[in-house]
């Protein structure tokens, strides 16, 4: 098993290994760049001011009592004044938290409602999220395309305004989708199907985690948004809607002869399983492992030959490939752009 700091640094290597793209801080809720993410934080920021008001005037009269009603020296031993029924005083404590936690209430109920109930536009990209343990499958069913762990997205601008449309289904155990600066969580449980929509202002790629706990790699299950142009996300589709095109032919041959097509899809060839990552475009991906490491043909022949040791108790078994075929493979898979 390797080190978690080496898996810390591969992480990062990974978050940081992505050209020119500027990757966004992870986890930032106070930093949103999305309308949905908008709404989150401004509630965030009211229910975190109405909280520390309480907090200010709790505190400060505790300090005041403590202070000012201090026993003293000469102080007579007996027990102070008791008051007990002050009408005025029971009303104040009764009414106010009634009224805080109606307003709070509220204003929660509005803002769920309002992304609730946002209808997709004309051109609204519809994507299916569905959550496995422990990695994302990405469908765009009009598009035709099936991705993994990345969403692509065209960017949202006010002359181009562009949202997507998530339909969340899980394959197994309950997953939860959450890119903090894009949009609040979504649960993604089985048997029922959950809806969400998301937009980006800002290019570049967002980090994300699933947010339920689901097993043992519940952490190590990353989501990536890639918010592109308008223009690039339909390169970027172009580009996703061809058949693969390898050129390795003997590596091909190898990787069709294996357990692999049990469980991956590589479309224009006979493997067509679906339990795994699609592979038909595995190298246009930035990271493998559902965001663990960084693709590149190094780490995708370490993922092959062992991928318990990158991602233990993942659902990709030992192939138990020799030397030759462990090359082939690897080779072949590094082909599939
Ligand atoms: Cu999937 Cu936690």
């Amino acid at each position: 098993m390797r080190h978690p700091r080496v898996l810390f640094g591969l992480w990062l290597a990974a978050a940081c290994s992505v050209g020119a793209q500027q990757v966004h801080s992870i986890g930032n809720i106070f930093r949103p760049l999305g309308d949905s993410a908008d709404s989150v934080f401004r509630i965030s920021v009211l229910t975190l001011s109405i909280c520390a008001t309480i907090f200010v005037v709790v505190g400060g009269l505790l300090t005041y009592a403590i202070i000012r009603f201090r026993s003293r020296a000469g102080d007579h031993a007996t027990e102070p004044a008791q008051v007990y029924g002050s009408n005025q005083i029971e009303i104040a404590w009764t009414v106010i938290p009634i009224l805080i936690v109606f307003v709070l209430t509220m204003s929660a109920a509005r803002v769920t409602s309002a992304i609730q109930d946002k209808r997709a536009p004309a051109d609204a990209v519809k994507v299916t999220v569905v959550g496995h343990q422990w990695w994302w499958e990405i469908r765009y069913p009009e598009l035709g395309i099936v991705a993994a762990n990345e969403l692509h997205i065209p960017l949202n601008s006010k002359t181009n305004p562009k949202y997507t449309f998530l339909t969340l289904e899980s394959a197994d155990v309950a997953h939860g989708f959450w890119v903090p600066q894009l949009s609040g969580k979504t649960d993604v449980i089985p048997n029922r199907t959950n809806k969400m929509w998301i937009d980006a202002r800002e290019l570049g790629v967002y980090l994300g985690n699933c947010s339920e706990y689901c097993g043992t790699q519940h952490a190590n299950m990353l989501i990536r948004v890639v918010v592109d142009t308008p223009e690039d996300f339909d390169k970027w589709v172009a580009a996703q809607k061809t058949e693969a095109a390898p050129d390795e032919a003997t590596g091909q041959q190898t990787f069709l002869s294996l357990n692999c097509v049990n469980c991956h899809t590589v479309r224009g060839t006979p493997a067509q399983g679906k339990f795994g990552p699609d592979l038909t475009h595995l190298m246009s991906r930035q990271t493998i492992a559902s965001g663990m490491i960084p693709n590149n043909a190094r780490n995708v022949r370490s993922w092959v030959s062992d991928p318990q040791s990158i991602k233990p108790g993942n659902l990709m078994p030992d192939m138990q490939l020799d030397e030759k075929q462990l090359e082939q493979v690897s080779a072949y898979l590094a082909s599939l752009k």
